[in-house]
């Protein structure tokens, strides 16, 4: 079963949520000494990284610990608006002061789509091996054991049923270039994808990869997306967010994504 909690408007989901991330956050650093944490893009998460981004330069969370992944990205460089790096950059990662060696980026919007998902895939495999880590040290020896901490995973969710970039009408696009329908079951951990109606590249992790996670919340907000919610909630495996309705899911949602049933 799924939880779910609603909140009166996206204001107070921006600060419920950055609280429950931070206390997460928290959570994991304490047990485990890391953590990784993955972000949603679009817009619905901006207010609530702002928040966490008040929230965590308190200094009484230990920032070098954490790093941070943007779960896809639109075809878009990371400098330019309308990329989700971008936007975590201003929200978050800059007044935050998070060092480019704490962030993994798709680097996305220059080359091949193809060509980047497999390097990002290739980075994060080193990110998960622990040989991202600073092993400090002039000797620089490999860690001694993985160091990455468990995978946080936020994500949002289209008036489609998509999360991340998993687009249910799109073409995921393997390393060596072959083309395969949207499934829940994609190979490997990144992927780009192609949205032949529209012409759309995207670059996703992949469900395999993000169902790794200890925690996932889903940030949604708009009455637009009121059915699909139902129906994922529900776990209709026709739109890929209900892929990622596991039991350690939790929605976030404003009062106007979901039924009156449901208040
Ligand atoms: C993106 C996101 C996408 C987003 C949903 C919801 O690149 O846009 O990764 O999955 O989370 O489309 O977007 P909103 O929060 O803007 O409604």
């Amino acid at each position: 079963m799924d939880e779910v909690r609603v909140y009166r408007d996206i204001e107070a989901l921006a600060q419920e949520s950055a609280g429950l991330i931070l206390e997460e956050i928290r959570r994991t650093l304490h047990r485990h000494g890391r953590a990784t944490v993955i972000l949603a893009g679009g817009s619905t998460p901006r207010g609530c990284y702002s928040d966490l981004a008040g929230r965590l330069s308190t200094g009484r969370v230990p920032l070098d610990r954490l790093t941070w992944l943007i779960g896809d990205e639109r075809w878009v460089p990371p400098d330019q608006p309308g990329s989700n790096e971008h936007m975590a950059r201003q929200t978050l990662f800059a007044p935050l002061g998070v060092p480019a060696q704490r962030i993994l980026s798709w680097q996305a919007g220059t080359g091949d789509p193809g060509y980047r998902a497999a390097r990002f895939e290739e980075k994060v495999r080193r990110h998960l091996a622990g040989q991202l880590e600073e092993t400090g040290g002039p000797d620089r020896r490999p860690p001694a054991a993985p160091r990455i901490g468990p995978l946080l995973v936020l994500l949002g969710m289209g008036a489609d049923g998509h999360t991340a970039s998993l687009l249910p009408d799109a073409m995921a696009v393997l390393p060596g270039s072959r083309r395969v329908p949207m499934s829940p079951d994609l190979p490997g951990l990144a992927a780009a994808v192609f949205q032949p109606e529209t012409g759309v590249w995207r670059l996703t992790l992949t469900p395999r990869f993000l169902r790794q996670a200890c925690r996932i919340f889903f940030l949604v907000s708009g009455a637009e997306k009121k059915e699909t919610l139902r129906e994922v909630l529900n776990g209709d495996p026709r739109y890929p967010a209900s892929w990622l309705n596991l039991p350690q899911t939790t929605f976030l949602v404003t009062r106007d994504a979901v039924e009156a049933i449901r208040l």
